[in-house]
């Protein structure tokens, strides 16, 4: 049985990208699933960067709304994981499509004012994805690029815990160096060799593990 997981969010430069990327590898290479990404948004960033690692990660450029809704089943079909790299902007019935099939919504959220006010439009097209698929996609946030010991990452921990019908993951993902300079170096931070590399990768192990158990709790499409 396949299960898709979406990452979403129409606010810009949430993370969405690199997320996708680093789940999309976690599953096809370090966990062998058969994995495919699809890269909805029109700046090809995340199929761009998979062409680059040169790995056996399949990829698959949707940008449509009509397209999505056609071809996400039809796809889902072939893979044990499709991971939908979800578009930024107004592109609401994009963001639609790819809820109507996912069976898991991920919304990276950047522990600042205005992205922590932008989210609840995310949230609302997840409620209503709900509210017409009796409670799927089960909805998670969570914070990236957060400051160690900074108010701001209290304050939006606290925000993700309010958010009605979302699940605020535990772990968080801070602002790291080596995050940020992975595609430039035409790598994940799985295979970048360093100790700020390594801590990065705990924090991704740690978010995907928890992901992934909340998964296993769904029913398989
Ligand atoms: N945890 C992190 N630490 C440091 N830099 C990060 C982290 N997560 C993402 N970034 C950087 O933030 C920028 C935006 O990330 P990304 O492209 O993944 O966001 P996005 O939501 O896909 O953006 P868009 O909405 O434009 O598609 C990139 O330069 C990326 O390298
Ligand atoms: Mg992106």
């Amino acid at each position: 049985m396949s299960q898709i997981l979406a990452i979403a969010n129409q606010k810009g430069g949430t993370g969405k990208s690199t997320t996708a990327v680093h789940l999309a590898y976690y599953l096809a290479i370090q966990q062998g699933h058969k994995t495919l990404l699809i890269d909805a948004d029109s700046q090809s960033s995340s199929s761009q960067w998979l062409h680059n690692l040169k790995k056996s990660i399949a990829f698959k450029a949707i940008h449509e709304k009509d397209r999505l809704f056609e071809e996400i089943p039809r796809l889902a079909s072939d893979y044990d994981y499709l991971v939908i790299d979800g578009p930024a902007g107004r592109l609401d019935d994009e963001t639609k499509a790819i809820l109507a099939w996912s069976n898991l919504v991920v919304v990276p959220i950047q522990p600042k004012v205005l992205d922590l006010s932008s989210t609840l439009k995310a949230v609302m097209l997840i409620n209503q994805a709900q509210q017409i698929r009796q409670g799927q996609p089960l909805g998670t946030l969570f914070l990236n690029r957060a400051k160690p010991g900074t108010r701001l990452k209290d304050e939006a921990t606290r925000f993700l815990q309010a958010v009605p019908g979302m699940v605020a993951l535990k772990t968080i993902i801070h602002d790291r160096e080596a995050i940020a300079d992975a595609p430039g170096q035409n790598a994940t931070t799985w295979t970048m060799s360093g100790r700020p590399a390594a801590s990065a990768r705990r924090e991704y192990k740690q978010l995907f593990s928890e992901i992934l158990s909340l998964l296993k709790g769904l029913d398989p499409t």
